[in-house]
């Protein structure tokens, strides 16, 4: 085909939409540059792109659903702390024992997202880089491997790693666990596969933007990108493979999540749910999380802007909030489910989000806004949430288990230095429930692989021991 054919059928596949601006610089661009360009174009539903910027598609009445809504089940904390059952009848126990039962019988894998921009912290590299041990510098995805390798060690199975990545952050994630030799992590125990990307486009127009005259603006399509990403990996057949039954699903930018933690997967298991939420008490009405709700017998998650404030603000007799259960986006999901979400033919929908994209103008110079410009599109992983049958939701308290490094330091929360108050207090309380006396000021940072929870940190440290300077407490290289 002549470069004119090639310039002729791309311009009649664009023209329906509006879009045949794409087109521009066609004349003025590399022969590489416009075979990039025309396999991005190739890749686009433009259809589907068109009817999201109309706003065709059935956005739920999130005010209307809210007010039919009822706390989901739940695990609460004050349950598990007096040994109770709770409305689910089984206890923390009874749910470490089942949990421990399917670890040890290597049905548990782990899967970590990680392929957002991290635009907000503004860390030029991707965010699972980011050297957040506060003595030891070592990187949330160094801390996030070292608990999937303790997790393995104390259970005597190798579990494995499922990381997603996006094209912004793949090539040097990839680089970085070869660097680093994976932390230890066997090549077998690990797969990082890649998720999608999705056009912007300009809030006026709904035009597609371009970064640069043979490129597109692509920006990763959410973490809820990870169901497709998941299916175009071949990931869940390789899972099946290998017998894993339980995926324990986070987020990259929370340390102090508890990885395949043994009661937890339990709970799961015991309430044959196919999906459990790790959930931490709201303390406000409002407060910046989604809020776990059922619906008509299913499990959502209302955004804290969709949840209206009447509703956000009901409370049970006891003055608790009715709406009390924050998401902070831990989950088990079954590899059923996951396996079945693949299936479905509507797949999770697109949220819309306005934000400030630098692109070329009309004229082919670069843009930087200083408002929003654009409309981006993204799936959310919580959207599978309604799939899911017999989903229960566990409270944590939050110190045991969201700590997420999402801001840049002016900050209200969120930041480099809250990440590191939580993990000193946590470490701190694991060493004091010990025994262990912190003279003041006095700071400890605590490797997974020398303990991963306040039980394995009771084993080694002899009660009494005093720490009168700050330590990274790490394995010795012999242990
Ligand atoms: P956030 O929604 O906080 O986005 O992602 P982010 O990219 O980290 O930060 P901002 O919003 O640009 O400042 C929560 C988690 O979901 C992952 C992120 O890597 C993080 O672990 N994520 C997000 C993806 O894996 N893919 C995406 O497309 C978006």
């Amino acid at each position: 085909m002549t470069l004119t054919e090639q310039k002729q059928e791309l311009t009649a596949q664009l023209e329906p939409f509006g879009q045949q601006h794409l087109l521009d610089f066609w004349d003025e661009i590399s022969d590489s540059g416009r075979d990039r360009l025309a396999r991005q174009i190739a890749a686009i539903d433009f259809s589907r792109i068109d009817s999201l910027y109309r706003g065709n598609l059935d956005q739920p009445d999130w005010a209307e659903l809210s007010r039919r809504a009822t706390p989901p089940p739940a695990v609460r904390t004050a349950e598990r702390e007096q040994g109770t059952g709770g409305e689910l009848g089984v206890t923390p126990d009874e749910a470490r024992r089942r949990g421990v039962e399917s670890l040890r019988a290597g049905e548990v894998g782990v899967l970590l997202t990680a392929g957002g921009q991290g635009t907000r912290l503004g860390f030029d590299l991707p965010k699972s880089l980011y050297p957040i041990g506060p003595l030891s510098s070592a990187s949330l995805l160094q801390i996030h491997i070292e608990k999937v390798r303790a997790l393995g060690r104390r259970y005597g199975v190798a579990v494995p790693l499922y990381l997603m990545t996006s094209p912004a952050t793949h090539e040097q994630t990839v680089q970085f666990l070869e660097e680093n030799n994976r932390f230890g992590l066997d090549e077998s125990d690990l797969l990082v596969f890649c998720q999608g990307t999705m056009p912007a486009v300009d809030i006026e127009t709904g035009k597609l933007l371009l970064a640069e005259k043979d490129g597109l603006f692509l920006s990763p399509d959410g973490h809820g990108g990870t169901v497709a990403a998941l299916k175009a990996s071949g990931a869940i057949d390789r899972m099946k493979a290998r017998g894993i039954r339980q995926l324990f699903y986070f987020q990259v930018d929370n340390p102090i999540v508890p990885v395949g933690d043994a009661e937890l997967i339990g709970y799961h298991l015991a309430a044959k749910s196919e999906l459990t939420s790790l959930a931490v008490a709201k303390t406000e009405p409002k407060d910046k999380l989604g809020n776990f709700a059922m619906i008509d017998d299913r499990l959502h998650v209302i955004e804290y802007s969709d949840l209206p404030d009447d509703v956000a603000e009901l409370r049970n007799s006891d003055g608790s909030l009715k709406f009390w259960a924050g998401s902070i986006a831990v989950h088990i999901f079954d590899r059923d489910l996951l396996q079945r979400s693949l299936e479905l033919k509507s797949s999770l929908p697109f949220h819309i989000a306005q934000k400030k994209v630098p692109c070329l103008d009309a004229a082919g110079n670069q843009v930087v806004p200083e408002k929003p410009n654009a409309l981006k599109f993204e799936r959310f992983i919580f959207d599978l949430l309604p799939e899911a049958k017999r989903p229960i939701v566990v409270e944590y308290p939050e110190q045991d288990c969201f700590a997420p490094l999402k801001n840049a330091p002016d900050a209200e929360k969120d930041t480099e230095q809250y990440v590191h108050q939580m993990m000193f207090a946590q470490h701190r309380r694991w060493l004091e429930a010990a025994g262990a006396h912190l003279a003041e000021g006095t700071n400890i940072e605590i490797s997974p692989l020398f303990a991963l929870d306040a039980k394995e940190v009771a084993e080694k440290i002899e009660p009494g021991r005093k720490f009168s300077d700050s330590e990274y407490l790490s394995p010795s290289p012999t242990a």
